[in-house]
């Protein structure tokens, strides 16, 4: 793979280094020929210098740097897209004499750029492209995907434009009954078109007649499956699980996948978020992400986690890692296995039955056997992985992880669990052991403990999103959303990490924070979505603090959200994002 510095390289004139020289090798043998004045010109093109100063207010120090001692410093210098200093206002106008300063506003703080560590982003972006959460029922639907086609002349004009919606509900609907193809027919906008709407749980598909006549013949049944039929037996138009495998539909073009990554940058700015752990991205997806780097078009720096699926070959010694492609924007070392479902679903694979469903235990996507095989082939070939939610899966996979870290160097893996949901006693202290990084979603805590003791019982429930445990046990958390099953904002994960209660304060045990001994410290949470996110993608020392020599990433937000009563986190406005030292969002 082409490296970001050889992309932007153009041949000095005089002497014409191999493709191969390294850009340190170059600045050494330019300076030796006292060329040293050119080399900011040939690596930074003609775009003028980047070099200001940011500080807080007289006499404080309002600046969380987020380096190893968690230091606080009054001002920070950016040159170009790095932060060269930090340090104090005095020493500033000594050091950098006429240096263009800006203050921050009186109360509001600096962090260093935020990262979501668990992400679906185009996903999140296609919801935002035709939502249909708030249609009060099939008639109001049909009239969201009419106004979206109206919205979008090439769309209108084009009959052949293949529409994908996402999020109808039929329980909020006032009649609760199943969509059908007849009426995106009924309609003279809608009629005639492909169209698939996904719905909310993403269970089901709802279909145009175009589709369902290009799916003739449509068999009996399906494994796993339901094709909803009318009383004479004809398909209505709704695929459910498996089912929905017989649409067609077709691979999103680059223009399309464009469409769906806008908003995701648009809204992940605005909340302050400068870098993504994308974790399920497939072959198509990956050579979008690594394009967009290259040509210099990734607003939001991405850490690609590929999808395993264990009925396909092994991928590992054949597909090529990329590492920082444009400018740190893109990297690719990690794959995702999915081992096992959710608890709301009771997917979670668990050791013992579910206290509502004494029949199920959940169960695992992947064998044992093929995990024991795979993973270690996976770590040998250099990937980061995994994925486990329930407490079998987990022991599981810390069984495979633990057998194949015993002879490997730990801290050049990583290696890493998404979810780590459920955890029995014996396997939370082992995480900490292997070294393994504990990727977790505080704000699944709050959506869940509504019916999480119902799902587990009175005892196993405390192990669930036991992230003081966790943390306790001497594992790193890495912290994420999931978006678009969470809320993307990550003050909410700091919040819920931090209260364990309910945006409005509240929680199955009462204000006072749902298992309230698991909570993090304010400190865990900053660390856990800044420079725990870094390790996690092998970056600390290019991203996650305020430290001379890194990217000038950071965030400026209104409030002190480590000072501030915690019923205000959430009040607390992202004033400006600002990446390699240029804002993308708001104002300094
Ligand atoms: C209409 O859309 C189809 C499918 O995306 C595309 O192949 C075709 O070129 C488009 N036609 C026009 C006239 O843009
Ligand atoms: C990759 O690994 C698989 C499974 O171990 C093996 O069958 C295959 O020959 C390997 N391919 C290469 C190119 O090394
Ligand atoms: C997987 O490996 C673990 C640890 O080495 C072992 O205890 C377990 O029996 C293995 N499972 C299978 C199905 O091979
Ligand atoms: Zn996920």
């Amino acid at each position: 793979m082409k490296g970001p510095e050889e992309k932007t390289l153009p041949e000095p004139v005089s002497y014409s280094p191999q493709r191969c020289l390294g850009r340190s090798r170059l600045v050494s043998l330019l300076a030796g020929l006292g060329a040293f004045a050119l080399i900011n010109g040939y690596f930074r093109g003609t775009e003028p210098t980047v070099y200001y100063a940011l500080c807080s207010p007289h006499g404080t120090a309002n600046i969380y740097t987020v380096d190893p001692d968690n230091t606080k410093v009054q001002c920070l210098v950016v040159k170009d897209e790095r932060f060269l200093h930090t340090s104090a206002y005095a020493e500033l106008q000594e050091k950098h004499p006429g240096i263009h300063i800006k203050f921050l506003q009186h109360n509001s703080i600096v962090i260093p750029g935020i990262t979501d560590s668990h992400v679906h982003a185009l996903q999140y972006g296609l919801q935002k492209q035709l939502p249909l959460e708030g249609a009060a029922g099939v008639l109001d639907a049909v009239a969201k995907v009419r106004a979206y086609i109206e919205s979008d002349p090439a769309v209108l004009n084009n009959r052949s434009t293949f529409i994908e919606g996402w999020g109808w509900d039929t329980t909020k609907w006032s009649t609760e009954r199943w969509p059908t193809a007849a009426e995106l027919e009924a309609d003279p906008v809608t009629r005639g078109r492909l169209i698939a709407l996904r719905s909310k749980d993403a269970h089901g598909c709802w279909v145009s007649q175009k589709i369902l006549d290009i799916m003739e013949p449509i068999p009996e049944k399906v494994d796993g499956g339901v094709i909803v039929r009318d009383s004479s037996g004809k398909p209505v138009g709704v695929f459910l699980d498996n089912a929905r495998d017989l649409i067609p539909i077709p691979p999103p073009t680059e223009e399309v996948l464009l469409k769906r990554w806008d908003p995701v940058v648009k809204d992940a700015h605005a909340v302050g978020l400068t870098a993504i752990h994308d974790a399920l991205l497939q072959p198509n997806t990956i050579d979008f992400f690594h394009k967009q780097a290259l040509e210099g078009n990734l607003a939001l720096r991405v850490y690609g986690m590929k999808y395993f699926d264990d009925k396909s070959p092994y991928w590992g010694n054949t597909t090529k890692k990329i590492i920082g492609a444009g400018g740190d924007r893109f990297t690719l070392r990690s794959a995702k296995f999915v081992v096992d479902g959710a608890l709301r679903s009771r997917g979670a694979a668990l050791y013992e039955p579910y206290s509502d469903d004494p029949t199920n235990r959940g169960s695992m996507r992947v064998e044992p056997g093929t995990l024991n095989k795979t993973i270690p082939k996976f770590l040998e070939d250099g990937w980061q992985c995994i994925h486990a939610i329930g407490d079998r899966t987990n022991g599981v996979v810390l069984d495979a992880l633990g057998a194949a870290l015993e002879h490997a160097d730990v801290p050049a893996i990583r290696p890493r669990i998404e979810h780590a949901q459920i955890m029995d006693h014996k396997d939370i202290p082992r995480l900490g052991k292997t070294g393994v990084i504990a990727s977790v979603q505080p704000i699944h805590a709050i959506s869940d403990m509504w019916y999480a003791e119902h799902r587990l019982g009175p005892e196993r429930v405390k192990r669930l999103y036991a992230f003081r445990s966790i943390i306790d046990a001497g594992a790193r958390t890495a912290l994420g959303t999931d978006f678009p099953v969470e809320d993307m904002r990550p003050l909410a994960t700091f919040y819920a990490a931090t209260t364990r209660l309910s945006y409005d304060g509240d929680s199955p045990h009462g204000r006072g924070g749902w298992f309230p001994e698991q909570r993090m410290t304010r400190l865990e949470a900053l660390r856990g979505m800044t420079i725990d996110p870094a390790f996690a993608s092998f970056t600390e020392n290019i991203l996650g603090s305020i430290e001379p020599g890194k990217r000038a990433d950071f965030v400026v937000l209104s409030k002190d959200i480590m000072e501030m009563p915690a019923e205000e986190i959430l009040k607390t406005e992202v004033l400006a994002t600002v990446m390699d030292g240029v804002v993308v969002y708001g104002k300094v």
